[in-house]
């Protein structure tokens, strides 16, 4: 992974319209480059990645009248954004996985964790199963250090004494609500999240994430942006629109909200809860919608990458893949449904195959967890992920409608 520095962005423009002045309002913005990386070997790992991980999502949620358990959510190993995560002082960096569908944030995996004078056992164990992976060790308290400035001292953090599904990386940088650590760790009721400290601590006044990725198509590249306690207006084209986070459960214990799908003129997911998801790579479907969007666009199922294919002439009569969100739409334009072409090889297809990002969700909808907006979808639109308010934001980047795949 290229080293990576931290940027201190300077301005927020709050609102910018035409017959009003500009509004600054100057925060200390704290941006994070984060790195894609991509390690799989067909298409089919990624793809049953995800499934897994929104099964972990849809049994864990259903739970949720009971005391939760620690079992949460996958993290999709084989294609993931990773960020330079500074513990201890002096600070080592591990190269922690950005989850928005998690929210302990522990490392241990990989490289062994450095005491220092910083580092102070909680006595409490932590366990989190994950679909595809889990760790368990013990809770400690240190300070962590967020791209080259940003300090939050005291935040507990998971020390892996045994970790499995993780190769290649440390841990997880755990972004998701804090609700979700509840039951982790063994002494503590829930444990606040990185934002969370950030909040109570001052650094932030609002609680408040964005991310930015752009399509990506090379293995291993930094391309990504994880801003705490704004936005980052160099890295959206239009103005954020936002939508309330939905009610409906599973979905509601993450970073869930309403949304339709409609294809080609035709709806082939009725307004339905779903989430957005940081660990997920492709956009999946519950399998109603998708087997309606397989016979619009003719897509088959291929059995080297596991992913649907597409030909060319297909292709060229693909439309616009539409997601309705709080009354806006976004467009997935038929290049932003394709598999980046440069890494076909990377996931077992041939470099002129044309491969879609749409896949299968594994259930038919009416679970009230009937999507989930991966890379695909994250990859083309700025995300805002906002604690305070209860929302989710969404705007156009200059990669929205790029051709870059
Ligand atoms: C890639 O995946 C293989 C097989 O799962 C694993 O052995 C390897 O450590 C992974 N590499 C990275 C950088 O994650
Ligand atoms: C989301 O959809 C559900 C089910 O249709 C509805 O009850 C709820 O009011 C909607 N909005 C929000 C913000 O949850």
């Amino acid at each position: 992974m290229a080293r990576l520095t931290a940027l201190f962005a300077a301005l927020v423009l709050a609102s910018v319209t035409l017959a009003s002045p500009v509004v600054e309002i100057r925060e200390p913005l704290v941006t994070l480059p984060i790195a894609r990386r991509l390690n799989a070997t067909s298409g089919r790992t990624i793809l049953e990645h995800d499934q897994a991980r929104a099964r972990n999502f849809l049994s864990r949620g259903k739970k949720s009248a009971e005391k939760r358990t620690a079992s949460i959510t996958v993290t999709n190993q084989v294609d993931t954004y990773v960020a330079s995560v500074g513990v201890g002082s002096p600070a080592t960096t591990y190269s922690l996985l950005i989850d928005t569908g998690s929210s302990n944030t522990w490392l241990g995996a990989s490289k062994k964790y450095v005491k220092t004078s910083t580092s102070k056992s909680t006595g409490g164990s932590v366990s989190v199963s994950y679909g595809s992976g889990s760790f368990s060790g013990t809770e400690y308290t240190d300070t962590v250090t967020l791209g080259s400035g940003l300090v939050i001292t005291g935040q507990s953090i998971g020390v892996a004494s045994r970790a499995s599904g993780f190769d290649g990386v440390d841990g997880i940088l755990g972004i998701g609500p804090v609700d979700l650590t509840e039951g982790t760790v063994s002494n503590a009721n829930t444990v606040p999240t990185v934002t969370d400290n950030l909040k109570s601590q001052g650094t932030i006044s609002t609680e408040v994430i964005g991310i930015y990725y752009a399509p990506t198509t090379s293995e291993s590249v930094a391309n990504g942006e994880l801003t705490f306690g704004g936005t980052d207006s160099s890295k959206i084209t239009g103005s954020i629109s936002y939508v309330s986070l939905t009610t409906t459960s599973p979905a509601s214990a993450y970073w869930g909200i309403n949304q339709s799908v409609n294809y080609n003129g035709a709806t082939i997911l009725s307004s339905t809860a779903g989430i957005v998801d940081t660990g997920t790579t492709l956009v999946l479907l519950a399998t109603n919608a998708y087997n309606k969007y397989v016979s619009a666009t003719g897509a088959k199922l291929d059995s080297s990458t596991g992913l649907l294919k597409i030909t060319s002439a297909q292709y060229s009569k693909l439309t616009n893949l539409n997601f309705v969100i709080g009354g806006t739409t976004y467009a997935l334009t038929p290049n932003a449904q394709i598999w980046p072409r440069s890494l076909n090889t990377a996931i077992g297809g041939t470099s002129s195959g044309i491969y879609l990002i749409v896949g299968d969700l594994g259930s038919n909808s009416g679970e009230g967890l009937d999507f989930i907006n991966g890379y695909g979808f994250l990859e083309r639109y700025y995300s805002v992920f906002d604690t305070t308010n209860k929302r989710v934001g969404f705007a156009t980047t200059s990669q929205t409608t790029s051709t870059s795949n």
